[in-house]
């Protein structure tokens, strides 16, 4: 079945980014000058999404308003004649259909997910988490989304990271599906190379045999963690319904995943392309400087200047 429609969780408080959260939504913060919110709407966008699902919470009414239309700017930018800038606002409002869902009670990730039933119903669906933003082609929810397709079964992001940072995430144990990332085309069907050598085509798949949620330091399962990215069937609903709180008292979306995976298998996807972390505060600084490096305009001046500033 196709996957049509994408839950974008954004009602936290955004208090590691205080006081600029303060009085607006952390997903309104730019990189460079788009808020972050956007790009994870136009990666599912990109991806074939038709229906975006914001869950949201109080104080984040500034999301909705992003992705509507805005008379009175619109009508001050036509008078101007700055017809470009009237086009690009135009178009987010424009190019998919946003709705809006709140999360009544911060009671956990899982949660968040649940509230989306009632606008998902009875289809698979992706789930893009706004911390996470990725510089991937095809993007990365495409990537997943084609596992699915071709597999049938839920499937979820994971990056390799440091021993360190596995505390900071849900981390897998799991099996390789496929060869691994630099294995060589081999005649009896291994991993195809593309033209410029080297680079597989296709990212790593993991047939996952269980996952963990923020595991204590030392006992991680793997350095696979899980990235903000999933695409689940709707059976996921009834799972987030039966877990119990779990990680800091949380209603954990690795949870419920984990109960799938013993009912009917998840699939982990080495996407093939590049994460910020956003939500911290290194990670955003990382996505503002080469976000900016990777725009004409500024990269003229940008590059020098980062020469400079580091040669000091
Ligand atoms: C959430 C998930 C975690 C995942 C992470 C990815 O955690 O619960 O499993 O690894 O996103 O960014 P959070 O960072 O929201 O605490």
């Amino acid at each position: 079945m196709r996957v049509r429609k994408a839950v974008i969780p954004a009602a936290g408080l955004g208090t590691r980014f205080l006081p600029a959260t303060k009085a607006i939504p952390k997903e309104m913060l730019p990189i460079v000058d788009v808020p972050t919110i956007q790009y994870v709407v136009d990666e599912a966008i990109a991806s074939g999404i038709e229906h975006v699902i914001l869950v949201t919470g109080r104080g984040k009414d500034a999301l909705v308003d992003h992705f509507d239309r805005a008379p009175e700017l619109e009508q001050f930018l036509a008078e101007k004649g700055k017809d470009d800038l009237l086009a690009m606002v135009r178009d987010i409002a424009d190019k998919c259909e946003v709705i809006a869902i709140r999360q009544k009670e911060p009671r956990g990730l899982g949660h968040a997910v649940l509230a989306a039933r009632p606008a998902v119903g009875d289809e698979p669906f992706a789930v893009l988490l706004g911390d996470d933003i990725f510089d991937a082609d095809p993007p990365c929810i495409r990537q997943l989304i084609d596992v699915f397709e071709a597999r049938g079964q839920a499937v979820i992001a994971l990056l390799e990271v440091s021993e360190e940072q596995t505390s900071a995430y849900g981390v897998i144990k799991g099996t390789p599906l496929n060869a691994a990332e630099g294995t060589p085309l081999n005649a009896a069907g291994g991993t195809p190379l593309n033209a410029a050598g080297g680079t597989p085509l296709v990212p790593a798949l993991h047939q996952v045999e269980g996952m963990v949620e923020k595991p204590a330091k030392g006992t991680a399962p793997s350095r696979l963690a899980i990235m903000g990215r999933y695409v689940l069937p709707p059976e996921i609903f009834a799972m987030i319904e039966a877990t119990p709180p779990g990680k800091g008292g949380e209603i954990q979306l690795t949870d419920a995943l984990d109960r799938l995976r013993a009912a009917r298998g998840v699939i982990g996807c080495a996407f093939r392309g590049t994460r910020y972390d956003a939500g911290d505060k290194f990670g955003y600084l990382q996505a503002n400087i080469e976000y900016a490096l990777k725009r004409p305009d500024l990269a003229a001046k940008l590059r020098p200047y980062l020469r400079d500033l580091v040669g000091k």
